[in-house]
This record gives C-alpha cells, sequence and structure tokens, in this order.
C-alpha cells in the first residue's frame, strides 16, 4: 500500500525573497515530503520585481539549500490560497510567525482557510535573528542606500540595489 505524501504550501508574495522565507521554507521541507512555494500574485498590481524573477530568486536559493529535489516553486495569479493548495494536492499551509502582530494577520486567514476547504495552518516561531527581516523593510533599507547582506540571497541584494537606486 503507498503512503500518502505529506505536501505543505509555503504562500507569499515573496517580493522578494528573504531569509525569514528561506529559513521557513527549510524547516517546512524538514517536517513534510514536499514543500510547494506558491508565489501569489495579482497581475494587475505591479510588484517591485516581475513575478517570474521572484520565483527564480526562490528556486535559486532552494537549489543552494540542497533542497532542489523536495521544493518546488510554482507561480499562483489571482487564486485563492485553499484552491492553490487543493490543486497542488496539500492539505497544510505552512507559515513563520515574527511576533505578535503577525499573528494578529495571520489568525482570521489560517480560520478562513480551514473554513474554506478544512485546510490547516501550522505556525512556525520564526527564528529570533530574522525577527527584523522583511521584504518590505529590506526594500526601504535598500532604497535609502542601507545594507542588507546576510538579510536576503546576495543575489537579491544586488538585484535590488540595482532596481532600488536606479543604477542598474
Ligand atoms: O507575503 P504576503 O504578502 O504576506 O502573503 C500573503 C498571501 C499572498 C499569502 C495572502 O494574501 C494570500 O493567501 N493570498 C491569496 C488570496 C486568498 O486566498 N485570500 C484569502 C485569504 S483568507
Amino acid at each position: 500500500m503507498s503512503e500518502r505524501v505529506r505536501r505543505a504550501v509555503c504562500p507569499g508574495s515573496y517580493d522578494p525573497v528573504t531569509h525569514g522565507h528561506l529559513d521557513v521554507v527549510v524547516r517546512a521541507a524538514a517536517l513534510h515530503d514536499e514543500v510547494v512555494v506558491a508565489v501569489l500574485h495579482n497581475p494587475a498590481k505591479q510588484g517591485t520585481f516581475p513575478v517570474a524573477e521572484r520565483v527564480a530568486f526562490v528556486e535559486r536559493a532552494v537549489a543552494a539549500a540542497g533542497l532542489a529535489d523536495t521544493v518546488r516553486v510554482e507561480e499562483f495569479a489571482n487564486r485563492l490560497l485553499v484552491d492553490v493548495c487543493r490543486d497542488v494536492g496539500a492539505d497544510v499551509v505552512v507559515k513563520g510567525l515574527r511576533g505578535g502582530t503577525d499573528f494578529a494577520y495571520e489568525l482570521p486567514m489560517a480560520r478562513m482557510n480551514r473554513h474554506l476547504t478544512g485546510v490547516e495552518t501550522v505556525f512556525l516561531p520564526g527564528d529570533p535573528s530574522l525577527e527584523h527581516v522583511s521584504s518590505s523593510l529590506v526594500k526601504e533599507v535598500v532604497r535609502y542606500g542601507g545594507d542588507v547582506s546576510g538579510l536576503v540571497p546576495d543575489e537579491v541584494r544586488d538585484a535590488l540595489t540595482a532596481r532600488l537606486r536606479g543604477d542598474g
């Protein structure tokens, strides 16, 4: 008898991916057979990076972490997360929580998703060393000339510098 594959979804905008995101993806991969990193986006809204570039950044970081066999990255436009989970055959969503503000934001979504299809959300406590790291703060720091080395993959840091400081 074949055993059921335990597949989790790590959803987000990933605009761009940070080491905070990657910490959660790596830990989710340790707890499941497969992880789908779902890059969710609205084509009508322009992000900082085109979605294909966001996906490529995550893919290369996942490969660098040696997880290319268990973690795949896919983009989804204008989709409910519960429908993404159903499409990829996942019954668990994994999210990281940096603190109480994240929890307050995530709890109603987790409850709504469970209401819609029964999909469960598992929260992982964010690594305290990355508590201050978010895509939006990283972008602001780069925009005004700060250094985000160690907070995002090096290629993301360089791409942010080129894009947000207009020298690339
Ligand atoms: O990285 P973000 O922006 O915090 O990710 C938020 C995201 C994309 C995971 C969330 O907005 C989401 O799940 N969007 C998909 C649409 C959806 O299902 N909305 C209802 C949630 S209850």
